[in-house]
């Protein structure tokens, strides 16, 4: 994870014995997931990027544990025991062996088990290797963990003096025969409300229902170190004005809002005329600055995928979530705070994600991108 954010999207995950060996489904199989927001911790969502993708898991296997993980492209170890005990079942089997990972702004130190993680009924993953938390930080008291849906690379080094990978949850569902092939697609829609149950993760394809047009495809990039990620090659224009050259970057669940290197973001608030607010952190425009706000597009694999004004501003009824005021109206991109051309320029966060429909596709090493119903609606 970028350190400038928390990693606060979440997801139910179950532990649970399995009795019967599970019915496996005609691949791709898709859980849902919530977004929410926090309204009591006002400040809290710039600074750490709280808004968060809740998976809501309706049927399960019994007896199971429920955990809220969030769903992280950025990171790739899966864990739990943050907030909640962990509580071993017959499948559960302690290896010892800890495990140290940080993010920026926390991190858990605990031991690696394996065992029987449990997404849906028709995913259901056995003798996955799991972090157990002993001691954590930086996580809401709603948090039990994280789900990490990264390359499997990031979790390297992670099992306290083992230069190993550990196999991800999608590893595992490939390795397993659950999916044929490895991927993550991701749906969700803009929210005005501070919990949403409206986000789906399909695992081994794609849901047709949930996009529009075609997907473009891009190879992820070669550029160190955005290609330790889900990292892309991308450039960006306010308008017709290029405002940053191709460049590498990553797409990220974990990260809330749109991150740019200073040059573009020095570009771009110079053309919208945003203003720094001091208790957000971010960008505030006026009314007229609003109805002048041109598209700010981005160029992704050849095809363009813009952001529009409403998009490129926070829900107005969320302003009180960021302890702002609720007639100011604010910009949802934010500085990296390195100039482009650093290697990990860019980050494309829920913000941006929940106007598109996006596919992290490790089989064939590419992003895909496809508008959907939500991505020129005026939500915000
Ligand atoms: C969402 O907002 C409602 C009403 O303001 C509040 O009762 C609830 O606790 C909030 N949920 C979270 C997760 O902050
Ligand atoms: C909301 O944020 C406050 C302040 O950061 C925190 O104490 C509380 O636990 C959070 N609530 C949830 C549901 O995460
Ligand atoms: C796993 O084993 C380690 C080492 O013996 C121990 O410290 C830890 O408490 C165990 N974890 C759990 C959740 O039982
Ligand atoms: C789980 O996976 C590990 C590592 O691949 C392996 O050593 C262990 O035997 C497996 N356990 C079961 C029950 O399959
Ligand atoms: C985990 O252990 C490392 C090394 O001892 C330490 O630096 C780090 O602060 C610990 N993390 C947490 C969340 O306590
Ligand atoms: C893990 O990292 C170590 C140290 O950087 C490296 O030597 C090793 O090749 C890596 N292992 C894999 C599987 O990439
Ligand atoms: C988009 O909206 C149209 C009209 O309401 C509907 O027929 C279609 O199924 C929707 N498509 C998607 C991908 O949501
Ligand atoms: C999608 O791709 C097909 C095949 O390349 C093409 O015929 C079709 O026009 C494309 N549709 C859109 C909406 O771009
Ligand atoms: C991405 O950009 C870098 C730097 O400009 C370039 O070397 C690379 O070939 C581009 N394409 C990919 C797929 O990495
Ligand atoms: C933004 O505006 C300032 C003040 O007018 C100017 O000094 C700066 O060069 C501009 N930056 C960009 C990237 O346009």
């Amino acid at each position: 994870m970028f350190p400038k954010t928390i990693l606060i999207s979440n997801l139910v995950l179950a532990l649970s014995v399995v009795a019967t060996p599970a019915t496996i489904r005609d691949s791709p199989v898709t859980v849902s997931f919530a977004k929410q927001v926090n309204i009591s911790g006002p400040g809290h969502i710039v600074q750490q990027d709280q808004a968060r993708l809740k998976h809501l898991l309706s049927k399960a296997g019994s007896p199971a544990t429920y955990y809220d993980v969030i769903v992280d492209t950025g990171s790739s170890n899966t864990w739990v025991g943050a907030n909640k005990a962990f509580v071993p079942t017959s499948t559960s089997v302690n290896t010892t062996q800890p495990i140290s990972v940080g993010y920026g702004s926390g991190g858990f130190n605990g031991s690696e088990f394996y065992d029987t993680v449990t997404l849906s009924d028709s995913l259901v993953i056995k003798n996955q290797s799991i972090g157990v938390a002993s001691i954590w930080g930086g996580f809401e008291d709603s948090v039990n963990g994280i789900l990490g849906l990264g390359p499997v690379g990031l979790t390297n080094g992670t099992l306290v003096g083992v230069y190993e990978e550990i196999p991800t949850v999608t590893d595992n569902l490939k390795s397993q025969g659950t999916i044929t092939g490895q991927s993550v697609s991701v749906s969700f829609q803009p929210t005005t409300t501070n919990t949403s149950i409206n986000g789906e993760l399909t695992f081994g394809g794609t849901s047709s229902d949930k996009f529009t047009g075609n997907i473009t495809y891009t190879p992820l990039t070669d550029s160190f170190p955005a290609s330790e990620y889900w990292g892309i090659n991308q450039t960006v224009s306010y308008g017709t004005t290029e405002i940053m050259a191709s460049d590498a970057g990553i797409v990220d669940t974990g990260t809330t809002l749109v991150y740019l290197p200073s040059d573009a973001f020095e570009s771009y608030i110079n053309s919208t005329g945003g203003v720094l607010d001091d208790a957000t952190g971010l960008y505030s425009i006026t009314p007229s600055q609003y109805a002048a706000l041109d598209t700010l597009n981005f160029n992704i694999g050849g095809t363009t995928f813009g952001l529009t004004p409403n998009a490129q501003i926070w829900p107005r009824s969320l302003n009180s979530f960021l302890g702002g005021s609720t007639d100011a109206i604010y910009l949802i991109v934010g500085n990296m705070g390195v100039p482009s051309g650093s290697g990990f320029d860019f980050i494309n966060g829920q913000v941006f994600l929940e106007r598109f429909y996006t596919v992290f596709d490790t089989t064939n090493q590419r992003f895909g991108i496809a508008t959907t119903n939500y991505t020129t609606s005026t939500t915000n």
